[in-house]
């Protein structure tokens, strides 16, 4: 089958799969009791993980998706931060022990917009509240346009591991359509910043599918930053989604690749990243094989969860922030997304959660099922239904649906083991929702699957 009949077979819009359910199947919910019951209830001896939420940014970025809103000027990000402190307060109250901590992770927006002693005076609360001298990974999401010297060195004070750069392209023209100036030189100087504070462990961020964009300019784009050496990158395929995204109406739809021209520009991408060494690890991510997620990877311990892939085996997530989502043994559960909302209930003492998600039994079943695929590209039905309680035939439907895609070389099946090939790893999100219980109403909401 060539390429096209591929593409219009497989190309769908389907989830992204950091969860499962996803975020569209969380529902609303009055009262935070719900969750300070999952809060006490986690055990005393478990490690737990935290993901803080930072949704500023200087400018934004025409094409981004994130829960984020430009600063103009101090007083919104203080406000924010005071919150997000006494957050920090009402949660560990909940849970009631001071609890080992074995990831911090802080997303945005762009927590490098905080000054270095706003940095350090959350960190501190945090450090009271949590025992974080467990800590293995301590990763900050960063622009490099902000990330001054002053603040590396609060990066560097409060024990930071990882640093994850946005850098998308580096193609002028491009960077022009989507409202992101940013020249080579000025990665190149972050990386420097932080690799003299001693801050090796690196990530990038580079895009395809961006306005104007042409699949040598991937290319390029790739070849470039593996010359400065992260020791991972994530390669990620534009979202367009205007409908939920008002100021992604900026990008001229005229000028973005079709799906074709997608499709290409993934392919040459991630051949240029291997082709400077790295490992190519489950839909969008490339590391060095020397990286923590390529050695989980190796070693069948590759997760995901909101931030896209992690090495983290806590099964506790705890989501800080507006917005924030966290991920508990029973279900999700994610705050209030608008940020006076949620200081609104932060500063009346109550747990600023709005959504939840519990796990039924099959819910458990077919995320793990969805979770494997994801990371590892293979899945052997049989063991997980065992281990789940159900009979070997209860997910024969979701098979009967990768007919197709075993026809057309995309997966094989052998007994009740499905193996995600070559030609099937572009199509990884399509082959996953084989195993979506919820998909079908959801479905027209997302993004390209390519
Ligand atoms: C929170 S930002 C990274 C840190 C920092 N704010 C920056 O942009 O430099 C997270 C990443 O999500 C990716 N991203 C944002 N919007 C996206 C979209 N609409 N489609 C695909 N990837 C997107 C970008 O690669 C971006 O670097
Ligand atoms: S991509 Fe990063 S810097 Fe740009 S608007 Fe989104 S969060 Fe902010």
């Amino acid at each position: 089958m060539d390429r096209r009949d591929l593409i219009s077979r497989y190309d769908r819009r389907v989830p992204r799969y950091t969860s499962y359910p996803t975020a569209l199947q969380f529902h609303p919910i009055a009262g935070d009791g719900w969750y300070r019951d999952w809060l006490g209830g986690i055990p005393q001896d478990m490690e737990v993980s935290l993901y803080l939420h930072v949704p500023f940014c200087r400018a934004m970025c025409w094409y981004c998706g994130c829960h984020t809103r430009v600063a103009k000027d101090e007083q919104p990000v203080q406000s924010y931060v005071a919150a997000l402190r006494r957050e920090i307060a009402l949660v560990a109250g909940a849970i009631g022990r001071r609890l080992a901590v074995c990831r911090v992770h802080w997303g945005g927006g762009t927590p490098t917009l905080l000054s270095p002693a706003t940095f350090a005076a959350i960190f501190e609360d945090l450090s009271r509240h949590f025992d974080i001298s467990t800590t293995v990974e301590h990763a900050v999401e960063a622009d490099p346009r902000t990330l001054t010297d002053g603040l590396a060195d609060a990066l560097a004070a409060a024990g930071v591991t990882r640093v994850s750069l946005g850098v998308q392209t580096l193609s002028d023209a491009v960077q022009r359509r989507i409202n992101r100036l940013q020249p080579f030189d000025q990665v190149a100087a972050a990386v420097g910043r932080l690799r003299r504070v001693g801050i090796g462990n690196l990530n990038f961020d580079l895009m395809y599918g961006l306005p104007g964009q042409a699949t040598g300019d991937v290319v390029a784009t790739a070849e470039a930053v593996a010359g400065l050496s992260p020791s991972r990158l994530a390669l990620f395929g534009y979202a367009h989604v205007p409908w939920m995204k008002p100021h992604q109406k900026r990008i001229e739809e005229s000028e973005l690749p079709d799906a074709g021209g997608r499709f290409e520009q993934l392919l040459a991408g991630a051949e240029a990243l291997e082709r400077s060494g790295y490992h190519r690890i489950g839909l969008d991510h490339f590391a060095r094989p020397s990286d923590s997620l390529a050695r989980a990877a190796a070693e069948g311990r590759l997760r995901r969860n909101f931030q896209g892939y992690t090495d983290d085996p806590s099964p506790v997530l705890i989501g800080l922030g507006a917005s924030a989502i966290g991920q508990m043994p029973d279900g999700y559960a994610q705050n209030v997304v608008a940020i006076p909302d949620w200081e609104r209930e932060v500063f009346a003492g109550r747990l600023p959660v709005a959504k939840m998600r519990g796990l039924s039994p099959e819910d458990a079943l077919r995320g793990e099922v969805i979770e494997r695929l994801m990371c590892g590209l293979v899945v052997d039905l049989v063991p997980l239904l065992d281990a789940h309680g159900y009979p070997p035939t209860f997910l024969d439907d979701s098979l009967r649906i990768l007919e197709e895609a075993a026809g057309d070389g995309l997966v094989e099946v052998d007994g009740r083991r499905i193996r995600v090939t070559e030609t099937g790893w572009p199509f990884l999100r399509s082959i996953a929702a084989a195993f979506d219980a919820y998909l079908a109403p959801a479905e027209s909401r997302h993004a390209r699957a390519v």
